[in-house]
Parts: structure tokens; C-alpha cells; sequence
């Protein structure tokens, strides 16, 4: 069975961007037009998943308002003759069948997924998280999927992240199928210095079976008081296996700030309305630097 639904856990509080994300959610940073949260759905559309369920909290209403339609602003639209705008914000809320629920407790990110088990049923299933924005050729989530497609395991999708930087993260003890593909051993999160098994880190993105979710039942608090998904994505490596792809495009982490203005001045030099201009004026800029 192939994946065609995906959890965008979006409950976060954000600590780290304060105070960007103290009444608006860090999921709705824009990078230069656009909410960090709609270029997940569509990476997700890209990938062939229809049904998407976003996990929310208290205040992040503006994120179920971006997915509706706006009656109001289409009707000014229309009305102005504004084609090109009246696509734009129509498309959004057509995206795909997107459904929302609440975390009540910020509990950690293992914690939020549990919230999709009806939603997911008995069906395997894409996580992407909702600050971790992925551009690139392909979607990086259809790489994983055919992963899973291939070895019928969990997917974590990953990349290198250099030196001590990876004690923020989560560490995998792996072993290289192809340059590309790997199988998981084991993995901890947010290691120490000497628990560093590799340098090699799941961000942003994953493919579980549905036994992850009695696994998450079970699982206690761990790392920042929190039920992390890595300790169940563990429990699933020792129980069943898990694969490991490196995924191709960029990842820009909407949760720190550095991620935040490397994604907008990236994607702005690509942009095809302000990609000129702004090359020109960072050229300007640079040589004051
Ligand atoms: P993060 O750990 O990056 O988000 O979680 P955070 O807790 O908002 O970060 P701080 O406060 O700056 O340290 C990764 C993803 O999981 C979601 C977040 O919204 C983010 O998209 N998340 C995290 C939840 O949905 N619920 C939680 O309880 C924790």
C-alpha cells in the first residue's frame, strides 16, 4: 500500500524565533511571498499524497484560515479583475483535503503525531514537519516513499550535519546501502559528544507504519521532557527495521533564525518576480560588507 496521507505536526511554541512566533506561528513565516507551511503541503501534494492532517494548538488558527478560502478577498479580487492574484489565493485552498486537530499539551513532537492515530488509521504514512522547509527538484518526501515503496520499512529522511552541530539533533548508527540509501542500526536524540554514532541526522521528514502508533503509547519522556518521535523510531528500528535516505533538495529550518533568513534571501535570488533586483542589490550591499 502506498503512502497517501501525511501528519504536518505545527504545535510548537516556537521558543527559539520569540518574539517572530509569539502570536504568529513559526509555520507561517513567509520565504519572500509565501507561508514556510504552504510549501510543505505542496511538496506533499508533489509527492502524490491527498489527505493531509495538521497539528495545531491554541493561537494557530491563521494557519486553517490560510487553507480556506477567503471569501471576502476573492470577491475584491474578482470584482478588480485581478486574475493572477485570484488563482493565487484560490489554489491554496485546493490544495488538498487538509483537515486540522489540536495537541492540547505541548508534549514534543512524538506527542503531537499521536494525535493522527484515527486519522491514519491502518495505513503507512508521511510526517513532515511543519518549520522544516525542503526545496529541491523533486519532493523530498516522494523519495522517501519510494523508499518505503522499496524495503516496506519506516523512512527517516536525512542528511549530514557537521561536527558538535549534531547534539541538537538526533544521531543514526547506519549502514550505506547505496550512496544514498542506508539501513538504521540505531539512533538517539540529541546525543552527547561521545553518543554520537554518526553524522548523520533525520530532519524534518519520515515514513512510519502505523505500529508506530501503539509503540508512542508506550513511550516515556525523554530528551527536554518531552515524548520525542525518535525514541518510538527507535523502538521501530529494533522491533522491525527502518531505512535512512539522504534527500536532495535544501533544508531550510524555520524554527532558528539563521534558517529563517538563509531560506528568504535564498529563495529570493531565484525569485521570478524579485530575483533580478535583489541580486543586484545583495551584489551592492556585499561590497559594503
Ligand atoms: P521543534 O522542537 O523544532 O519545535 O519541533 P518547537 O518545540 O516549537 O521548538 P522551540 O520551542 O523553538 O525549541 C519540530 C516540529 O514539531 C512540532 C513543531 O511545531 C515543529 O513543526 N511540535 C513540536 C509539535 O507539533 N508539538 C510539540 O509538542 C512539539
Amino acid at each position: 500500500m502506498t503512502v497517501k496521507k501525511a501528519v504536518i505536526p505545527a504545535a510548537g511554541l516556537g521558543t527559539r524565533i520569540l518574539p517572530a512566533s509569539k502570536a504568529v506561528p513559526k509555520e507561517m513565516l513567509n520565504i519572500v511571498d509565501k507561508p514556510a507551511i504552504q510549501y510543505i503541503v505542496e511538496e506533499a501534494v508533489a509527492a502524490g499524497i491527498t489527505d493531509i492532517l495538521i497539528i495545531t494548538n491554541r493561537g494557530k488558527g491563521v494557519i486553517e484560515d490560510h487553507f480556506d478560502h477567503s471569501f471576502e478577498l476573492e470577491c475584491v479580487l474578482e470584482q478588480k479583475g485581478n486574475t493572477e492574484a485570484l488563482d493565487q489565493v484560490r489554489k491554496v485552498a485546493d490544495l488538498a483535503n487538509i483537515t486540522f486537530i489540536r495537541q492540547k499539551e505541548t508534549k514534543g513532537l512524538g506527542h503531537a503525531v499521536l494525535q493522527a492515530k484515527a486519522f491514519v488509521g491502518n495505513e503507512p504514512f508521511a510526517v513532515l514537519y511543519g518549520d522544516d522547509v525542503i526545496i529541491g527538484d523533486q519532493p523530498a518526501i516522494g523519495e522517501l516513499i519510494d523508499v518505503y515503496n522499496e524495503y516496506g520499512l519506516g523512512v527517516g529522511g536525512v542528511k549530514q550535519v557537521e561536527g558538535e552541530q549534531i547534539c541538537k539533533y538526533c544521531s543514526l548508527d547506519v549502514d550505506m546501502i547505496d550512496d544514498r540509501v542506508m539501513r538504521v542500526n540505531d539512533m538517539i536524540e540529541k546525543p552527547s559528544p561521545e553518543q554520537i554514532m554518526s553524522q548523520y541526522a533525520i530532519l524534518g521528514r519520515c515514513v512510519l507504519p502505523p505500529e508506530i502508533f501503539e509503540i508512542l503509547e508506550r513511550t516515556p519522556r525523554g530528551a527536554g521532557n518531552e515524548i520525542q518521535l525518535t525514541d518510538a523510531m527507535r523502538q521501530l528500528t529494533l522491533d522491525k527495521g527502518m531505512m535512512a535516505v539522504e534527500f536532495s533538495g535544501i533544508r531550510y529550518d524555520m524554527g532558528n533564525k539563521l534558517g529563517i533568513m538563509q531560506a528568504n534571501v535564498e529563495q529570493a535570488l531565484k525569485h521570478s518576480e524579485i530575483g533580478e533586483d535583489f541580486k543586484e542589490y545583495i551584489k551592492e550591499l556585499s561590497k559594503t560588507l
